[in-house]
């Protein structure tokens, strides 16, 4: 069925074939009288309403009357720990008592709290939560994400974190891209032993991983009482070998070499960089190396620093926003939010917040030449949003602005 959405004011983000950096990360493609014509899973043309009304597709579709409300392509969320038994209330409740996050992971929350909740459950029960959190993702406007294991740190929970994945993507429109998370922390049996948990990961659960097709890539947590750099990059270049694309976790917490293993690696991402410095960005300018800020969990964990967003932007390093949605850290999985802590917290424009949630968090995945942007040959991944300026979705904090999703064409929330 071809259709076509008129009436609607765009944000195209029709640009070069690459990730965005430095000023074409304001560049949106704004388009006041636009129209999108897309047939199937694919978008044909989109634009302004006369170029895009010339098209020979356009007088047989269906149209639909956007009522000069604002379209975007789907929000992208490239970093995401979306498979956990149970929210961490516990952990919540003792920082709103002045606990800190490596306070509390150290007296048995954290992750290893998360650990526990994951290796009791079934890879159903995984899947059934996933399911439910799928469809508020998609209800925010979210049709992509990066979903990571790293829960289970054994080789039958993480193989159970990642089969969940794969039965929640066949059951759900929400498009998901699996990382298998193998370095996230060290399980109690490991305690004090990372480079042996490190070879267990490397001689046992990756090639179960990579054999399986479980995962699109691998991820470690650099950071001081997690994994050393020599050891992350041991995990991660096996992960390479293996065909996968790699990510970090680096600086997060402490400025611990993350950034400069991911560039020595060549990653795809290096993940929150709240303590990176001029020689971390311009080795990853030089890797190709996406920086993904996770400002969320800044907000949740009341950190008063943030990741320093106008530095990575001036450096030339193309920057993607994502959720990091997670139980410990951030339990937030609306991209709107991002946007809006993003402008507030870390000065960027809301033209550059829109720009690092959609196409620069599809380069991130591997996935710019298809998704991101609203461009004839794209993937119809559509949002249209309740309001007219694209700058209301970092304004009206807190809110959740969407009218109607389609994901591949199809609409999956809402109604236009
Ligand atoms: O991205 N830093 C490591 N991983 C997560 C936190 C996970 C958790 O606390 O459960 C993060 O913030
Ligand atoms: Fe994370």
């Amino acid at each position: 069925m071809k259709q076509i959405i008129v009436n609607a004011r765009l944000l195209t983000f029709a640009g070069p074939l690459a990730p965005r950096s430095g000023a074409q990360m304001g560049r949106v493609g704004a388009v006041r009288e636009g129209a999108v014509l897309f047939e199937g899973e694919t978008i044909l043309s989109a634009g302004p309403r006369d170029a895009v009304k010339t098209h020979p597709a356009a007088r047989m579709a269906r149209e639909i009357d956007a009522g000069g409300r604002l379209l975007l392509p789907g929000f992208v969320d490239c970093h995401t720990h979306p498979v956990f038994a149970e929210a961490r209330l516990k952990d919540f409740d003792l920082r709103s008592r002045g606990k800190s996050y490596p306070e509390i992971a150290r007296e048995g929350g954290g992750i290893l709290s998360s650990v526990r909740g994951v290796r009791g459950s079934t890879e159903r029960a995984l899947a059934q939560g996933l399911l439910a959190r799928a469809r508020d993702f998609l209800a925010a406007g979210t049709t992509l994400i990066e979903a990571k294991s790293g829960y289970g740190l054994d080789l039958e929970s993480e193989l159970k974190m990642l089969r969940a994945i794969r039965h929640a993507r066949a059951g759900s429109p929400l498009e998901m891209v699996p990382t298998f998370l193998g370095a996230h922390a060290l399980p109690p049996e490991y305690a004090g032993k990372a480079g042996d948990f490190v070879a267990f990961l490397c001689a046992e659960v990756l090639p179960s991983v990579a054999k399986d097709g479980l995962a699109q890539g691998v991820d470690a947590f650099v950071e001081r009482g997690y994994f050393s750099p020599g050891e992350a990059e041991t995990f991660l270049a096996a992960g390479r070998k293996a065909g996968l694309c790699v990510r970090v976790h680096a600086e997060q917490l402490s400025r611990s070499g993350g950034a400069l293993l991911a560039a020595r690696l060549k990653a795809e991402s290096a993940d929150h960089l709240d303590f990176a410095e001029k020689a971390d960005l311009l080795a990853l300018r030089e890797a190709g190396t996406l920086a993904v800020l996770a400002p969320g969990s800044n907000h949740f964990l009341g950190l008063e620093k943030f990741p320093d967003a106008r530095r990575i932007i001036d450096a030339g390093v193309p920057l993607a926003l994502a959720t990091d949605f997670n139980p410990g850290t951030c339990p937030c999985w609306n991209m709107q939010e991002i946007v809006s802590i993003a402008v507030y917290r870390m000065r960027m424009t809301a033209e550059e917040a829109l720009t690092a949630a959609t196409v620069n968090g599809a380069y991130a995945l591997g996935l710019g030449k298809t998704h991101g942007t609203l461009e004839g040959g794209r993937q119809a991944d559509l949002v249209l949003f309740d309001c007219a300026d694209h700058r209301e979705l970092a304004y009206w904090f807190g809110a959740n602005l969407v009218k109607a999703v389609w994901k591949k064409g199809k609409l999956v929330h809402g109604t236009p």
